[in-house]
């Protein structure tokens, strides 16, 4: 703009040495002058920078900050690297747009929230000082809770949510993610996840709500929860994120992940186009038009083809006819994967995606190689420039509806949302919720449930009975969860009861006791809490459906001797028809998180179960895959069965009201009955 070598010499110009000085002096101002008016102009420019003015419609800002960038700008928009190869500098020299936390992947170990908020704005401010100022958004798998962060409340897993088949309580769920997450200085997170599976086998099958395409859609209420409720002048279908104590959501995976054959994770989902639709897109269309912000691609194949190539279904149908406005995410690694030997052909792998309509892309290690051949692909036209200015500006609404120009850092006055008593309370009841009763007594006249908090002496078994991370599952800490009670905080069901019995209650632990200890102790009853070992994504793949040994040996011994409650600890039916006879109750807790004690509120009929499977539980693995409305559907029980007890106090707070009204109706009268019999029998 200014070039401040002078361009002649002044022996040329013949003037003596005085005429010199003068000289000297004249241009001396002149410098001065223009670099008075250069510096004024840019001031009033900064000022007049549409794309920095909160007053300006969000479109404006986008074609003005977009008018602005250079194609490298562009690509960094697009790219999201992991929070181990991130740092200021890179965060500036490569104008990234996005950092995430992969599973796991945390600044040190039992970090605090405050350890995470300085993490983050030390990137943060990298993205500022670049030559726009263009902040990044934080991404992170919050999945069920904020898993990954020491002391976070950890929510149950989405299968025991639809059992729930509660969206208000999905909504509430989602607020309070949304604020453990912000309280670290997060703005993003990959959930919901929306899949629709359709064989336990799957690996991820606890990540999705049910099997029923028409609960998934309805637990698409998470989302108005993270990101907060549109205004109701809103249009219908423009990504919203409503401020600072709200976050980016991720409808995912788009779309079939749940259908694959035999539930092989990433594998290939075989099914025709009014299936595909019917059964596996229709929560996409809730999720829409909720405001989603963001759509992961899903590894999986429909018929053949790798979605991350799928420029029919991400461009045509989710862009196109859905009218997805928000930006589309790839999966971690998700372009490697396009070639069956993953990353065997990269440049043809970034072309496949961004020509497909993928906008962000999560890369996450080699950016540098991304960002040059995506670079490449667009100077050869290979990548036509509008395709990039697309993702662009797709990102760049995001980040403008959701005010992260005008907030681009995290707030430390939210450190303590984190593992809050309120969302602790939150879980706790979502637990309860969420747990189901498969079997109460060996017959119906007999129900083993509520359990009596009174009895002398009751045995405590089992592998999962005092195991934290068992209880939270995969995505809980790390990636494939952990074993033990050290790695976060929380209440083990062992835990919980001990802290629900009465005081006289004497409570013995053992995790697999043999027989006779059993038999020789006097127990009144015993719980037994046994299930699956944590596991995620393909490490969560079985074809065997097994409970973890030595389960099996442990319901043998206790149940044949003593009154027994088994409470399974999984992300999905397991083999339990074997077993079922010996046990006089059977309780499905699913993935249940850090809350123990809504499991024991259930147990003792402080609240009464109402749960209902949100999947179908086999009888036998040779069976599978087998979902509602198949034709030879055989099941051990059926998708939505759940026996339901009422709560010790709402039974004697009923029949006391019909009482006092004066006009006790015949069920009120039943419900009386029950309300003595239980009371006369458990206190
Ligand atoms: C940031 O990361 C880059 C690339 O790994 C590295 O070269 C650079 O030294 C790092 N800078 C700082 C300040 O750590
Ligand atoms: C975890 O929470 C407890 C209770 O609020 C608190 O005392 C402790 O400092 C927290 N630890 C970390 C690492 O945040
Ligand atoms: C979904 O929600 C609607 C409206 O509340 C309700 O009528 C329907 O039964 C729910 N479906 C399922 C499967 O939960
Ligand atoms: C599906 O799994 C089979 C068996 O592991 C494998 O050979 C095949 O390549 C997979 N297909 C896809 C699309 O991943
Ligand atoms: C990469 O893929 C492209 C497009 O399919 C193909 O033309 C090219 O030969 C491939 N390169 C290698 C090294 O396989
Ligand atoms: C149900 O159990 C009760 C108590 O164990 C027993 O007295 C009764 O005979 C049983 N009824 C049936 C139908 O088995
Ligand atoms: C947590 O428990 C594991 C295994 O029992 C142990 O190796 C680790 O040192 C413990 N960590 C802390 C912080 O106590």
């Amino acid at each position: 703009m200014l070039n401040l070598k002078l361009p002649w010499k002044w022996k040329e110009c013949g003037l003596n040495s005085s005429g010199k000085k003068m000289a000297k002096i004249f241009v001396q101002v002149v410098v001065i002058l223009c670099l008075g008016w250069w510096w004024w102009a840019i001031m009033v420019d900064a000022e007049n920078l549409k794309y920095k003015d909160p007053k300006q419609p969000v479109s404006v800002r986008v074609k003005d900050l977009l008018g602005r960038m250079t194609l490298e700008e562009k690509i960094g928009q697009m790219v999201q690297i992991d929070r181990s190869v991130a740092n200021a500098t890179v965060m500036k020299n490569y104008f990234i747009g996005s950092v995430l936390s992969g599973g796991g992947s945390v600044p040190l170990p039992d970090a605090r929230a405050q350890d995470w908020v300085d993490m983050i704005n030390d990137f943060q401010k990298g993205s500022l000082s670049s030559r726009l100022g263009i902040p990044m958004i934080y991404g992170i798998d919050a999945v069920h809770g904020h898993n990954n962060v020491y002391n976070a409340t950890v929510f149950p897993h989405n299968v025991g949510l639809g059992a729930t088949r509660n969206p208000d309580l999905l909504r509430r769920i989602g607020a309070a993610t949304a604020l453990e997450v912000r309280a670290t200085g997060i703005s993003y997170t990959f959930a919901p996840c929306l899949a629709v599976c359709r064989d336990p086998r799957w690996g991820r099958c606890y990540e999705s709500y049910s099997e029923d395409p028409k609960l998934v859609q309805n637990m698409t209420e998470i989302i108005i929860g993270l990101q907060g409720e549109p205004p109701a002048n809103y249009r219908k279908g423009i990504p919203y994120v409503g401020g600072t104590k709200k976050v980016i959501a991720c409808a995912k995976h788009f779309v079939g992940d749940g259908g694959t054959t035999h539930g092989i994770n990433e594998n290939n989902t075989v099914i025709d186009r009014h299936g595909l639709l019917g059964i596996h897109m229709p929560a996409y269309l809730d999720s829409i038009i909720k405001g989603v912000s963001s759509v992961m691609v899903s590894y999986s194949s429909w018929n053949g083809v790798k979605m991350h190539a799928n420029r029919d279904l991400i461009t045509r149908f989710l862009k196109g006819t859905l009218k997805f406005k928000g930006f589309v995410i790839s999966d971690w690694e998700g372009l490697d994967r396009i070639t069956s030997t993953p990353h065997s052909n990269y440049t043809y792998s970034v072309q496949a995606a961004i020509s497909a309509g993928i906008d962000m892309v999560m890369v996450p290690y080699k950016y540098a190689e991304f960002i040059d051949d995506l670079k490449l692909l667009v100077k050869n036209n290979v990548v036509p420039m509008d395709r990039i200015d697309d993702a662009v500006a797709r990102i760049l609404s995001v980040k403008f509806t959701m005010g992260l120009f005008e907030s681009p850092l995290g707030d430390y006055s939210l450190v303590n949302e984190l593992g809050s008593q309120a969302h602790r309370d939150l879980a706790r009841d979502a637990v309860r919720q969420s747990l189901v009763l498969l079997k109460n007594g060996k017959n119906d006249s007999d129900p083993l449930l509520p359990l009596s908090k009174k009895a002398p002496k009751i045995l405590v078994v089992g592998t999962h009975a005092d195991n934290l991370g068992y209880q939270c599952g995969g995505w809980t800490i790390a990636w494939q969860g952990f074993s033990g009670n050290n790695a976060t905080r929380g209440t083990t069901i062992l835990a919980a009861i001990k802290s629900t019995v009465d005081p006289s209650t004497e409570v013995v632990f053992r995790e697999d006791p043999d027989s006779d200890f059993v038999k020789s102790n006097g127990f009144s009853y015993a719980i037994v809490v046994i299930g699956e070992a944590p596991y995620a994504e393909t490490g969560g793949d079985s074809t065997t459906l097994t409970m973890l040994d030595p389960g099996p040996s442990i319901i043998k011994n206790v149940c044949e001797s003593v009154k027994c409650v088994v409470v399974v600890i999984s992300g999905r039916p397991i083999v339990m028809e074997p077993y079922i006879s010996s046990m006089d109750a059977l309780v499905a807790a699913w993935l249940p998180g850090t809350e123990g004690l809504g499991v024991t509120d259930a147990l003792y009929g402080d609240h009464g179960f109402s749960g209902k499977l949100p999947r179908t539980w086999f009888k036998s693995v040779d069976q599978l895959p087998m979902n509602f409305g198949d034709r030879h559907y055989d099941p051990l029980f059926p998708l939505g069965f759940g026996l339901t007890t009422g709560s010790v106090k709402d039974i004697v707070a009923r029949s006391t009201s019909a009482g006092t009204r004066g006009t006790p109706s015949f069920i009120a009268m039943i419900v009386a009955t029950i309300a003595v019999c239980v009371l006369q029998v458990h206190f």
